[in-house]
């Protein structure tokens, strides 16, 4: 069985829709391990409560981004992490992590990319002025959340929105997409196409295809 490793920093509201569909058999995988870079992130009572194994590891503790991978691969690999969710781990990974995972590395994020990347995504559509925004679960590589794209939801905009509304009807489609996503990808439904300058020109990206 695929073991995953969720990655927090935060209320763990994804964690949570993890949780609950390997409770349910929606997802057929085994949570490996909870590590989170924030000790008083509510995730952790989650993780705790569902009796996974559950690890802080501080970043102000490291000297580089780098340095902390390496301790955050040294957990995943100690507990037989497979599939690595980024679930609202608010920290850009390195390639010491992407190489010990290749193409086993999600993400989630609150906007259809490639709008809205980095923090604070949910502010930035309601800056824009956008009518309709989402959310995104993808393969993480070096940028900040440039990805391959595996799937997308969307969401309306309403005239009356602030940035909490928002967050909620997002958060919603991210809970229902994430577990859906990663049973795809623990059922092999999921391949990374390298890109092909050749037949559409130049700039052509790494594209999933979900079969
Ligand atoms: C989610 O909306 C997730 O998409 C977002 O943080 C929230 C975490 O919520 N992630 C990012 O913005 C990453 N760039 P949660 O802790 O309740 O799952």
């Amino acid at each position: 069985m695929t073991t995953l490793g969720v990655l927090i920093s935060g209320s763990g509201t994804n964690l949570q829709a993890i949780l609950d569909a390997t409770a349910k058999g929606t997802l057929t995988a085994k949570l490996g391990v909870v590590v989170s870079n924030v000790a008083t992130a509510k995730g952790l009572d989650r993780s705790r409560a569902a009796g996974v194994p559950t690890v802080v590891v501080d970043h102000k503790a490291f000297a580089d981004r780098a340095s902390f991978d390496a301790a955050l691969v040294k957990v995943l690999r100690a507990h037989g992490v497979d599939v690595v969710v980024l679930a609202g781990f608010m920290r850009l990974v390195t390639p010491t992590l992407l190489d010990a995972f290749p193409h086993r590395v999600v993400n989630v994020h609150p906007a259809l990319l490639p709008a809205f990347p980095g923090v604070h995504a949910q502010k930035q559509a309601l800056d824009y002025g956008v009518k309709l925004t989402g959310c995104t679960v993808h393969f993480v590589d070096a940028g900040t959340d440039t990805g391959p794209v595996i799937a997308q939801a969307a969401v309306p905009v309403k005239d009356d929105d602030d940035e909490e509304s928002l967050r909620a009807r997002i958060l919603e489609q991210e809970h229902a997409l994430l577990p859906r996503v990663l049973q795809w990808i623990v059922e092999g439904r999921v391949r990374v196409e390298s890109g092909d300058a050749g037949q559409l020109g130049a700039g052509r990206r790494p594209r999933v295809r979900v079969t």
